[in-house]
Parts: C-alpha cells; sequence; structure tokens
C-alpha cells in the first residue's frame, strides 16, 4: 500500500496520512482515492439547477469521484442550458435524462437519485428540497437554505417529517486559511471571544455582477444579506461554535441607483447592456457575447425563459442594499459587529476577534471574479492572506497561513471530498454542515431585512420554531480564570 503513496507521502502511514490531509484541510490525491475507499454501490445522484455553479457538482460526479457517484438526472426550468449540461455530460461518456423543473417528481420517480443537488435560484431551493425529501430523497443545497423565515420553518417541518438528510454546502469552511482561523479561535490562545469585528468588502466587478442578475431582486436572492453575507454569518456561527440570538441592522442602495449613473455622466440607467446606447461611456458595461461561456450559458438561452444576464447595474428595479450594517448577539455572549458594502475597491476582508487574552486579526484578498466565466471565484489573490496574534501585552505573532488552491480559497476541493467520499477523512473541525447551519445563517440575513424595514431588533427566536443548535466542534471552557496581563508600565 505504502508504493501507492505519492512520494511526500512516503513514511507516513495510512492513519497519519488521512489524519494530516483532514487537519491540513487538503484534497486527497487522485491515486489515494481508491485506497481510502472500499468497493460499494455508487450513490445516485440528480442536480436542479443547471446553471453555473451546477458545474462544479457535475463535473466532480463524472469525473473524479466516478467510481463513487453516479448523475441519474439533470432539471432545470430553462430547456437551453439544460441541454447545455447534458451535452457537457455526454462528452464525459453519461448519457443524462434532462427534466423540465415541472417535472421534478417525474424524475425521482423515474431516475430514483438516493440524493437530489439543488443549485437554482435562492428563493426557489425550498421548494425542491421539501420535495426531495418527501419522495425519499436526501438533499445538497446550496447556500443560502432559502430566503425566507416561512420557508425556512417549511424545510425544517419537512425534514423533521420526512427523517431525511439535508446538507447546505458551505465551502469557506473548507477554505485552509479560514479553518486555520477555526484551530486558532480552539486552541483559547486568545482566550474567551467576546467581540467580533468583521467586514466584507466587494469590488465594483464581482460587487457589480450581482446588480446585473436575478441577485438584484430580493424575491429571488433575499438581497446580499442572504445570498452572499450567509456564507460570512455561518463562518462567525462556526468559528464562535455560538448561534444567533438578536439582530440589529440598516441597510441601503447609494451606489448602484439611476442618480448615480448620472453623476457618472451618462444619461441614466438603460435596460441591459445588449441594447445599451451608451456602452462605450460605461465602466460596468458586459458584452455577454464577447465571452465564449457568458454566450452559451445565458445570451443564447435567454429566448426560452427571458432572463437577461447583463442588466443595467443602475436601474431602478433592483431592489437590494449596496451598504449595510450589522450588530449580532450571540449565545456564548460574544457580540458581531459587521459590514457589507458591493462598491469597494478591493474584494476580501478584514476580521478580529477579541479575546480575553488578546487578538486574532485575520484578512484576505481575493481575485478579480465574474460568475460563468473562466475566472477562479472566491480564489486568494497572490499573498492575499494575513494572520496574526497579538497578545493584549506583547509583540503580535505573524502565523504562517495555510494554504488551499482553486475556488473559495481552495475550499471547494476539501469540501467535494467531504461530500463524494463513501468515507470522508474525519474532521475535528466538523465542517459538514446540515440545515441547522444552513438556518442560524440564512436567518441572520432574514432578520437584517426585517430590520431595514421597521427599524426594530428581530430575536431569531421570533422567527422560526423548533431549530436545534448545530453539532459544532467544543470551545475551551470560558469559566477557566483569565491570566493577568503582565505590567508593562
Ligand atoms: N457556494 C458558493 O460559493 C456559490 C457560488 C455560486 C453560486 N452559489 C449558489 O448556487 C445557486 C445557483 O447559482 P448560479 O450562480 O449557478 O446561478 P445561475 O443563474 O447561473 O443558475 C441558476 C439556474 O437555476 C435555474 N432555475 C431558476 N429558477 C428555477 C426553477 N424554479 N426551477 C428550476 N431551475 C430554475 C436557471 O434556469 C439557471 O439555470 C444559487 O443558490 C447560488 O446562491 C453558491
Amino acid at each position: 500500500m505504502k508504493d501507492q503513496l505519492s512520494p511526500h507521502q512516503q513514511g507516513l502511514d495510512r492513519r497519519q496520512f488521512m489524519k494530516a490531509v483532514s487537519v491540513a484541510g487538503i484534497g486527497l490525491a487522485l491515486s489515494d482515492l481508491n485506497l481510502a475507499q472500499q468497493a460499494r454501490p455508487r450513490r445516485r445522484y440528480a442536480i436542479v439547477g443547471t446553471g453555473a455553479r451546477h458545474t462544479m457538482y457535475r463535473d466532480a460526479i463524472l469525473g473524479r469521484y466516478k467510481d463513487y457517484a453516479e448523475l441519474v438526472a439533470l432539471c432545470d426550468l430553462n430547456p437551453g442550458r439544460l441541454e447545455l449540461s447534458r451535452q457537457a455530460a455526454a462528452a464525459s461518456g453519461a448519457e443524462v435524462p434532462g427534466f423540465v423543473h415541472t417535472d421534478f417528481v417525474r424524475m425521482i420517480q423515474q431516475t430514483r437519485p438516493d440524493v437530489v443537488i439543488v443549485t437554482t435560484v435562492d428563493a426557489t431551493h425550498d421548494q425542491y428540497i421539501v420535495l426531495a425529501l418527501e419522495n425519499g430523497c436526501d438533499v445538497i443545497t446550496e447556500k443560502p437554505l432559502t430566503t425566507t423565515a416561512q420557508k425556512c420553518q417549511r424545510i425544517l417541518d419537512a425534514r423533521r417529517k420526512t427523517g431525511g438528510r439535508i446538507r447546505v454546502t458551505f465551502n469557506y469552511r473548507y477554505s485552509p486559511p479560514r479553518t486555520q482561523v477555526k484551530e486558532i479561535l480552539s486552541s483559547g490562545q486568545i482566550g474567551q471571544i467576546l467581540s467580533v469585528d468583521f467586514h466584507w468588502l466587494l469590488n465594483t466587478h464581482h460587487g457589480a455582477d450581482y446588480f446585473r442578475r436575478w441577485h438584484s431582486q430580493k424575491a429571488s436572492s433575499g438581497g446580499l444579506m442572504v445570498h452572499k453575507a450567509s456564507h460570512h454569518f455561518d463562518l462567525v456561527n462556526w468559528w464562535l461554535s455560538a448561534v444567533p440570538v438578536t439582530v440589529f441592522a440598516t441597510g441601503k442602495r447609494d451606489f448602484y441607483t439611476p442618480q448615480m449613473a448620472r453623476r457618472m455622466g451618462v444619461e441614466g440607467p438603460q435596460q441591459r447592456c445588449k441594447t445599451c446606447k451608451q456602452k462605450d461611456r460605461c465602466g460596468f458595461y458586459l458584452d455577454l457575447a464577447a465571452n465564449p461561456s457568458l454566450k452559451a450559458l445565458y445570451l443564447d438561452q435567454e429566448h426560452h425563459d427571458g432572463y437577461f444576464r447583463d442588466q443595467c447595474v443602475f436601474r431602478p428595479q433592483i431592489d437590494i442594499e449596496d451598504t449595510m450594517n450589522v450588530i449580532v448577539h450571540y449565545d456564548t455572549g460574544a457580540s458581531l459587529s459587521y459590514s457589507l458594502n458591493a462598491f469597494n475597491a478591493w474584494e476580501g476582508y478584514v476580521i478580529a476577534f477579541n479575546g480575553t487574552k488578546g487578538r486574532l486579526e485575520h484578512s484576505i484578498v481575493e481575485q478579480i471574479y465574474i460568475s460563468g466565466t473562466d475566472s477562479i471565484q472566491g480564489g486568494i489573490a497572490a499573498g492575499g492572506v494575513s494572520t496574526r496574534i497579538v497578545p493584549l501585552r506583547g509583540a503580535p505573532k505573524v502565523i504562517e497561513p495555510w494554504t488551499g488552491v482553486g475556488s473559495h480559497g481552495g475550499g471547494d476541493q476539501v469540501m467535494l471530498d467531504d461530500i463524494f467520499l463513501p468515507e470522508p477523512p474525519k474532521d475535528k473541525y466538523m465542517r459538514t454542515s446540515d440545515e441547522r447551519g444552513g438556518a442560524w445563517a440564512a436567518l441572520v440575513g432574514i432578520a437584517a431585512n426585517l430590520c431595514f424595514q421597521t427599524g426594530q431588533p428581530v430575536r431569531i427566536a421570533d422567527l422560526v420554531s423548533g431549530l436545534e443548535r448545530p453539532d459544532y466542534p467544543p470551545m475551551p471552557d470560558w469559566q477557566e480564570q483569565v491570566p493577568m496581563p503582565p505590567n508593562t508600565t
């Protein structure tokens, strides 16, 4: 067996190697997949939603994990995108039947998937999750779990009633530098975390792109508080091993507006880039026809459903915010001050955890990315990770970051191993999330949206009933005595 390990793994026995890759959050080498798993029937997967994101799951099933997974059906509202995906599967040697969305239940009955993967527009996740559970399947869903408290309750009730399993794919947890933050916080090095300052920045490429697509309508995405920030609220819940109790928030849209278009010297908003008369003067012009994958995925398919992927970022019909500030209190006593801003000079985040023994400061700069193109989503810029621990008194210690490659800071590949290997390495960070983790994250954003309307704080417990605490790794016992800082004066 040792002969089959790659050279840098020589010297580690199998158990040590599995533990090492799990701790470092590194994906398994292909040659090791066969070693790790026993021969067993392949799990049967169907995917609903054949847009940009589903390709990661489809290609994983048909490629790296083909010995353990089988793609039995594809489903979408748009027959053109559905056919594109079928053709891509066929090019990998798999003839996969396609079903329009109204035939979703028939798809399950005819193709008998074990698991349905949900990669549709956010506001439609609940209907497929519930139908899949009711028809005997487990579910893997993209974040956010859902977009409203009512839909969240439906999912929780269906889960309880059917006993089916739901997994929410929070890929950021798996990104090695974010896993490292969990490791540092769990080690107790900065003591009990009393507060967190977290600021996420979206640039005017990826950030602006939300204002062109279905994400720009709250009814479809829940706004950036749900669609985007549920990633971030999940990270905080998981980093702290805590659940949110109350939320207060303010939000506004000041940048992606008709007025701003005029202030930038164009006549005003148009319907879409394709027909815009001012494209030469607009720094936000997107030419779908110029990018082969955007053209194939969206421009060539718009006659089927009337969905324009290049709507004007300044149009008045947009109803999501671009500037948001949130205060959250957690059941551990910690508090969070969070902001999300969608028109920034760079993309990424800065976060500081303020503990009884010191402070953990961490930031990541992400690469420029546009969904549906070949650019790497959430890829980390060269030298873009910074992590340091600052004791209450004394010199800061710079931490060498754990590294990962590929999309979402290397998290996607590690997560795919966790999803598709029949016996994934045991994970001391407990990065797998179910509907409870998905709900606690989405509900912070849902509560923030309510605050935007009412100006009043929201208690998460008032939004849904029967939501249990997720399984998080234990944190150190915070009843311990706190060391007196040295008197350095
Ligand atoms: N975890 C991550 O980092 C990450 C990254 C990107 C997207 N996502 C999530 O993945 C999901 C898909 O996003 P995307 O970027 O692929 O969007 P997309 O617009 O490219 O694709 C969405 C697909 O859903 C289909 N669809 C819309 N309504 C439907 C319905 N009622 N029934 C069936 N199909 C329907 C559309 O036709 C389209 O093919 C979203 O939930 C998004 O939040 C997650």
